[in-house]
């Protein structure tokens, strides 16, 4: 069996995904010292020889998949791009991956983005274990924050394990596979460890766990790997409580490499032709140098490097002779990879988010999707004589997945639409870097956007009465523009049948 993880971690900001990360890629060895990962400023990152090639070409791509070992098993952590990098991408990595972990505050419980990811997640069954993590402060009841996953996220929740106390009073973590206690010593009051046994557990807290023992489901690995049950840990990743508990679960649950569905039918790991697809592109955003880095998730195959490949979108073969192939230790650009691990490919724009690779060019992965845009904003030309040009890049530029577009069916004034705001810095900058299109945006008195589906008669019924909401995406597929949330449910419930989807297959 495949001995990769490839997973993502899904948290809303300040839930300690940064702390987290940095204590899992020390755990195997990938970093040496805490506090690299988080470096100040913009650059969040673990230190790397990658800097290198990141320093040649201008792109970070360290900070985009973190590869760490530890007995014998490699975990590939993708990382989704939080805060003010929050965009599409955050989302489609989501597609890349096999398993998640949700981290949550102990005191703050599910966040809205939280959510959000988690919904991706769910449309894709990808498994979830959570982490509770900052139990060495204080938190909310363990029970409250385990109903609350159950119910906000319909799921069917197992603890794993159980903090002894929170905040002033924390004794530690119980640990219910081997019934160990690890136990918060000296000043700095971290986990150092040595576990010990559980003795000496405060009557009321030992109520409560034999409560839950009785109270809650044993663990199920089907269940889980269904992803309609989490696993959860408590824990406190700056204090190091949890930590090795969590990578051992996710060796020992967590799937490896899952088949791929495609047109041609599902794609298994095993299958000895190499194919994978794009899920993120990242461009330079320096205008001098027109590189990028496209990330392939290699889903069959064995790839060497040197290796021709044939992009879904080009239809003739590449030979990709510098891959940038993601490793711990030392071993930065290793030879091979497997099913599971992501391949950093330069390019000059020859591939696209959502294009397959593939030695045969007879595969073609389906079920990378675009998601309703949260922010949609109006395209303003400086210039009203370059309306060519910006239909050109805005085009482009959907295409590569930066953003969307939307053309509305009445008047002319294009719309942007974009999950993160950063999205759209990179379209300005690069209208005027790549397309030397001067443009503003401005408001748009429109929320969110909707993909309809349904029959001619059906959408022709629904056009009649709300053209002014009307677009045309890149495909020149339907698009319901909607004022708000409450508009969408609401339109829902008037044209029973349409279907208003959130997504869209490419
Ligand atoms: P994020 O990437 O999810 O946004 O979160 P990050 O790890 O940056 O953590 C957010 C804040 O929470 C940081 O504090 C971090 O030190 C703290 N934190 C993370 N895990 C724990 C934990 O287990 N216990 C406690 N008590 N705190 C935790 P900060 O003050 O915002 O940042 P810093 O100045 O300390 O770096």
């Amino acid at each position: 069996m495949s001995n990769r993880r490839t997973f993502a971690i899904i948290s809303h900001p300040d839930a300690g995904k940064t702390t987290l990360t940095e204590k899992l890629l020390l755990q195997g060895g990938a970093i040496h010292l805490a506090g690299e990962v988080k470096a100040r400023g913009q650059a969040r990152r673990a230190r790397s020889d990658w800097m290198k090639i990141e320093q040649q070409r201008g792109i970070s791509v360290t900070s985009s998949v973190m590869t760490f070992e530890k007995d014998g098993i490699t975990f590939n952590l993708l990382d989704t791009p939080g805060h003010e990098d929050f965009s599409e991408d955050t989302y489609r990595t989501l597609t890349a991956v096999d398993s998640a972990i949700m981290v949550i505050d102990a005191a703050k419980g599910i966040e809205p983005q939280t959510r959000k990811l988690f919904e991706v997640c769910r449309m894709r069954s990808v498994p979830i274990i959570t982490f509770v993590n900052k139990v060495d402060r204080e938190g909310r009841s363990v029970f409250e924050t385990l109903d609350e996953v159950a119910d906000a996220l319909a799921l069917d929740v197992v603890p794993m394990s159980w903090p002894i106390g929170m905040g002033g009073v924390f004794q530690g973590v119980l640990d219910f596979a081997t019934d160990t206690i690890s136990r918060p010593e000296g000043d700095s009051r971290e986990f150092l460890g040595t576990r010990t046994p559980a003795e000496g557990i405060p009557d009321d807290i030992a109520e409560e766990i034999e409560l839950a023992r009785g109270g809650y489901p044993d663990f199920d690995l089907e269940a889980y790997r269904h992803g309609d049950l989490t696993p959860v840990y408590f824990g406190s990743a700056l204090k190091n409580f949890g930590v090795t508990e969590l990578i051992d679960a996710i060796a020992k649950y967590a799937p490896p490499p899952r088949p791929q569905p495609s047109e041609q039918g599902t794609i298994l790991p095993e299958a000895k032709e190499v194919t994978g697809f794009v899920f993120k592109v990242q461009a330079n955003m320096d205008p001098q140098h027109r590189d990028r880095i496209a990330f392939m998730r290699l889903v069959s195959g064995t790839f060497k490097r040197g290796m021709k490949l044939t992009p879904s979108a080009l239809g003739k073969p590449v030979a990709i002779h510098s891959p940038i192939l993601f490793f711990a230790q030392d071993r930065e650009i290793a030879d091979t990879a497997e099913p599971g691990d992501i391949i950093g490919i330069p390019n000059h724009g020859t591939l696209r988010v959502g294009d397959t690779l593939s030695e045969t060019n007879k595969v073609r992965f389906t079920g990378l999707p675009n998601f309703a845009p949260e922010i949609l904003r109006r395209v303003v030309l400086k210039d009203p004589t370059k309306t060519k040009q910006l239909r050109k890049a805005l085009d482009d530029l959907s295409e590569e997945g930066v953003i969307q577009v939307f053309y509305p069916e009445l008047g002319g004034q294009w719309i942007v639409g974009v999950v993160g705001q950063l999205q759209l810095d990179v379209l300005i900058s690069r209208l005027e870097a790549e397309y030397k299109v001067e443009a503003m945006l401005e408001a748009a008195p429109f929320d969110t956007a909707r993909w309809l589906k349904g029959s001619d008669a059906a959408l022709k019924g629904f056009a009649d009465f709300n053209v002014a909401n009307l677009a045309k995406d890149r495909d020149g597929d339907p698009v319901f523009l909607a004022r708000s949330a409450w508009d969408v449910s609401y339109q829902q419930e008037k044209n029973p049948d349409l279907v208003f989807s959130a997504t869209k297959e490419r």
